[in-house]
C-alpha cells in the first residue's frame, strides 16, 4: 500500500473537503485531550453512512487500519492513531446534520457526529435534554462507543442506559441498522449493547436513538462540609432514604483538589475559610415548578437535620451558590493538570467501600511515596473516585515515568482485586488502560471478543484497542 494511493482513492469518493492531508489540518485528529498521540496518513471525513461505508471498503482494499473519532475528547488514547503514520482517522464531524425529535415518545434520532451541546441546544427549545452531562463536548456517536457516565449517572444513568437504537458501519462496510425507538423490545439479542463501550472496533456508530429527559424547572446545590469519608457515606444514605427521587448529584472533592482549583482559578471564591478533607456538591433538581415544591427549602430542611444528628462529622452546609459550586467541580481536572506531575485514575468500588479504599491508598503514599499528593474528586454517589496523584517533579527526584511505573499497578491491583472494583469506571477502554484490561479481564470474555471482532471487523481494520 501506497499513502498515496488510499489518499487518491478517498478522494475520488469523499472529494477535496473530505479527506486532510497536510500536517497542519491534520494536528486537531492526532492528539488527544490527556492522552494519545500518533501521526495518520490522512484524516478522511464522510458525511453519510454511505459514505462511512465506503471509506472502510477503501481502506480495507488498501489493506489500512482506521481508527474512528468523533470530537477526540477521550481520556484514554482510543481516537487517536498510533506512530506508524499509516492510519486513516475516520472523523464523524461532518455527519452532524440529523436531530429528529419525536415529542410525544420522548426520543430522538441523531447523526453520529452531532455535538452533545448542539443536542442540548435544539432539545431545550422543546422542554428536553439529553442528561448525560459532562464537562467536555463530545459527538454522540463517541459518546456511545465509550458508553460515557459524568456528573448526573446516580439519577439518569450511562449511554447505555438512555439508548433505543443505533447504525453501525461495521469494519467491511457492511450497515447494521437497529433505529427503532421502541423502549420495550424484547426480542432475543439487542446487539446495539455490543457497540457500546467497545470504543468503535466492531463498528463506527453513524446514528444513534436516544431517550431524552424533560428539563429541569428547578435545581437545588448545597455544598457540605464533611470531616471524612465515613461522613460522606452517612450524607449519601440519609439523602437516598429521603430525597431519593429528587437527587440528581452528589460529588465529592478533596480539600487537595478545591485547593488546586483555588489556585489556578483566581475568580473562584474559596468556599469554606478551612478546606474540609471532603467538600460534597449535593444537587437536587425536579420538573416540578417551584410553586408546586420548593426544592432549596426541602434541602435546606434536610440538611438542617442532618447536621443536628451527624455531631461534628458535618462541619458546615454552604447553600445557594450552585454556579459557583459546579464550577469548582467542572476545574478539577484542568487545575490539577497544572500542579505539576499528575497521575488520574477512574477508579471505582463498592459505594461502601470508597473510605477503606481511600486510606488504603493513603497508607500506601505516605509509606513509599510522602512526597506524592492525594487528589481525590469524583463521582461517589456511583461508586466512582478520581484518585489523582499529582507530584513536583524536582521534589521528588524521579522521572514521572518512574514514579507512575511504581504506582499505576499497585493502585490497580488494590482497586480491582483488592476491592472488587474497576481500573477505568467511566472512560472506558483504550492504548492508555490496555496493559490493564489485558490483565483483568476474563479469558472467556476475550475470546468472545475475538468471535465478535472476526464477524464484525474480518480484517481487523478497526481501532487501537484490542479487546480479543
Ligand atoms: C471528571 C472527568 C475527568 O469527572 O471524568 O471530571
Ligand atoms: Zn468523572
Amino acid at each position: 500500500m501506497t499513502v498515496d494511493a488510499v489518499v487518491s482513492a478517498l478522494r475520488a469518493t469523499l472529494g477535496e473537503r473530505g479527506v486532510l492531508t497536510t500536517p497542519e489540518d491534520r494536528a486537531r485528529f492526532e492528539t488527544g485531550w490527556r492522552y494519545g498521540k500518533g501521526t495518520a496518513c490522512c484524516i478522511a471525513r464522510p458525511a453519510s453512512t454511505a459514505e462511512v461505508a465506503t471509506v472502510l471498503r477503501v481502506c480495507g482494499e488498501h489493506g489500512v487500519r482506521v481508527v474512528p473519532q468523533g470530537a477526540n475528547t477521550g481520556l484514554v488514547a482510543s481516537s487517536t492513531p498510533d506512530a506508524s503514520g499509516t492510519m486513516v482517522v475516520l472523523s464523524l464531524e461532518r455527519l452532524n446534520r440529523t436531530i429528529e425529535l419525536d415529542v410525544a415518545g420522548r426520543t430522538v434520532l441523531v447523526d453520529g457526529g452531532v455535538l452533545l451541546s448542539q443536542l442540548n441546544q435544539e432539545l431545550a427549545r422543546h422542554g428536553f435534554w439529553f442528561p448525560v452531562d459532562l464537562g467536555a463536548d463530545p459527538q454522540l456517536g463517541g459518546m456511545v462507543a465509550t458508553n460515557t457516565g459524568g456528573t448526573r449517572l446516580l439519577r439518569y444513568g450511562d449511554v447505555r442506559h438512555n439508548l433505543l437504537g443505533v447504525e453501525v458501519v461495521l469494519g467491511d462496510g457492511r450497515v447494521l441498522t437497529q433505529l427503532n425507538r421502541l423502549r420495550k423490545n424484547n426480542t432475543g439479542l439487542d446487539a446495539k449493547h455490543l457497540f457500546v463501550g467497545t470504543t468503535g472496533v466492531f463498528g463506527v456508530v453513524t446514528r444513534a436513538v436516544l431517550q431524552v429527559a424533560p428539563l429541569p424547572k428547578q435545581r437545588s446545590v448545597a455544598l457540605v462540609a464533611c470531616r471524612d469519608g465515613d461522613a460522606v457515606l452517612a450524607l449519601l444514605t440519609a439523602l437516598e432514604a429521603d430525597l431519593g427521587d429528587v437527587l440528581s448529584a452528589f460529588e465529592v472533592m478533596s480539600a487537595n483538589a478545591v485547593a488546586a482549583v483555588l489556585a489556578h482559578q483566581p475568580n473562584l471564591r474559596r468556599p469554606f475559610a478551612e478546606l474540609p478533607r471532603y467538600a460534597v456538591l449535593v444537587e437536587l433538581s425536579s420538573t416540578l415548578p417551584a410553586d408546586t415544591l420548593v426544592l432549596d427549602a426541602v434541602l435546606e430542611a434536610r440538611l438542617g437535620a442532618f447536621l443536628e444528628t451527624a455531631g461534628d462529622a458535618v462541619l458546615d452546609v454552604l447553600v445557594g451558590k450552585g454556579d459557583e459550586f459546579w464550577q469548582i467541580r467542572h476545574h478539577i481536572s484542568e487545575s490539577l493538570r497544572s500542579e505539576g506531575k499528575m497521575l488520574a485514575f477512574d477508579i471505582s468500588v463498592p459505594r461502601s467501600a470508597l473510605p477503606a479504599f481511600t486510606a488504603d491508598v493513603e497508607r500506601l503514599l505516605a509509606r513509599d511515596w510522602p512526597a506524592v499528593r492525594l487528589c481525590d474528586y469524583g463521582h461517589w454517589g456511583d461508586g466512582g473516585t478520581h484518585l489523582n496523584l499529582v507530584w513536583n517533579e524536582a521534589t521528588i527526584g524521579r522521572a514521572a515515568a518512574e514514579v507512575i511505573a511504581a504506582l499505576q499497578p499497585s493502585i490497580y491491583e488494590l482497586a480491582v482485586r483488592g476491592y472488587a472494583g474497576s481500573y477505568s469506571a467511566e472512560h472506558g477502554v483504550g492504548p492508555h488502560n490496555q496493559r490493564y484490561y489485558d490483565l483483568y479481564t476474563d479469558p472467556l470474555v476475550k475470546q468472545f471478543c475475538a468471535l465478535l471482532g472476526g464477524f464484525c471487523d474480518p480484517q481487523d481494520r478497526l481501532g487501537t484497542v484490542r479487546l480479543e
